[in-house]
């Protein structure tokens, strides 16, 4: 396993977490943890992680966002390689092939909403406060802000938090759909830990072929988002667990997943 100095990753029975770990700067994301980050995400694939959860260190924080003191002086070209990390980082999180939790146990402030945003599912303590907040540092969302909050919580909601660089609570994260539930803090862990075991213990590659054609709904029109998923549900045809859950089904019995 991989030495990282700002993230742990845990693998247990099929559940990868992916904990950012630098209390001290309430888990903000610098270079070295975004690229930290995505070295984990391909070694929890490469483990064959079911499910993938995300989150923060210590009591306050999920993550606080980009770095400030790093972005403080930055030029434009410095600004940019950020910015394709950053989109790079929150990529992969999307295209992970199972699904990703985002446990937002904490702040989750611009680039740590961005984060929980490329996530599947997105679970939120009680007493997390998120926002897109990059309008009151001068800059604007830049590691997907701008084209994922619109498709969750809809136009005007997501310029409402942009333009007003706007600290939400859960609750109001959960109205706007922003997070999918709000748990109380001292059970987000387990709550999130039976979530991710629950979907560990679905039949993987369908749930793999489920997150992409979902992923598809967002990139493309419906007619060619139409044909991939007929081309991915026909696919799964032969594979041994559509034989075994459908022969499961017909014997009423357990299916056996690979
Ligand atoms: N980048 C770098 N450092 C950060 C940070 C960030 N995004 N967020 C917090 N920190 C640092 C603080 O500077 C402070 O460092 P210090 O101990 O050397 O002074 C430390 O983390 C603790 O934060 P502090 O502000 O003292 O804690 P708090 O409980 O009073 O407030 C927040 C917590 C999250 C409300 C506040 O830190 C905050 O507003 N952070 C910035 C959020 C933001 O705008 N993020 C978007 C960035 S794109």
């Amino acid at each position: 396993m991989s030495d990282w100095e700002t993230i742990r990753l845990d693998h247990e029975e099929g559940v990868a977490t992916l904990t950012v770990d630098r209390p001290d700067r309430l888990n903000a994301l610098n270079v070295e943890t975004l690229e930290a980050i995505e070295e984990a995400l391909a070694e929890a694939e490469d483990e064959g992680a079911r499910a993938l959860v995300l989150t923060g260190a210590g009591d306050d924080a999920f993550v606080a966002g980009a770095d400030i003191s790093y972005m403080q002086d930055l030029s434009v070209a410095e600004a940019q390689a950020y910015a394709e990390l950053g989109h790079r980082v929150a990529d992969k999180i999307e295209s992970f092939p199972a699904p990703v939790i985002a446990a937002i146990n904490g702040y989750a402030f611009g680039g740590g909403c961005e984060l929980a945003l490329a996530a599947d599912l997105r679970v939120a303590s009680e007493d997390a406060i998120v926002g897109q907040t990059e309008i009151d540092l001068g800059i604007v969302p830049g590691w997907g802000g701008s084209q994922r909050l619109p498709r969750l919580v809809g136009d005007e909601t997501a310029r409402r938090l942009i333009f007003f660089g706007e600290r939400i609570d859960a609750q109001d994260a959960h109205e706007h759909g922003l997070v999918g539930e709000v748990v109380a803090s001292d059970q987000i862990d387990d709550h999130v830990a039976d979530l991710a075991a629950d979907l560990a213990a679905k039949p993987r590659y369908a749930l793999a072929a489920a997150k992409e054609t979902l992923n598809q709904a967002h990139e493309t029109t419906q007619e060619a988002g139409l044909r991939y998923e007929r081309r991915v549900w026909s696919g799964l045809f032969g594979t041994r667990d559509q034989r075994e859950g459908m022969e499961a089904f017909l014997a009423d019995r357990e299916p056996d997943w690979e």
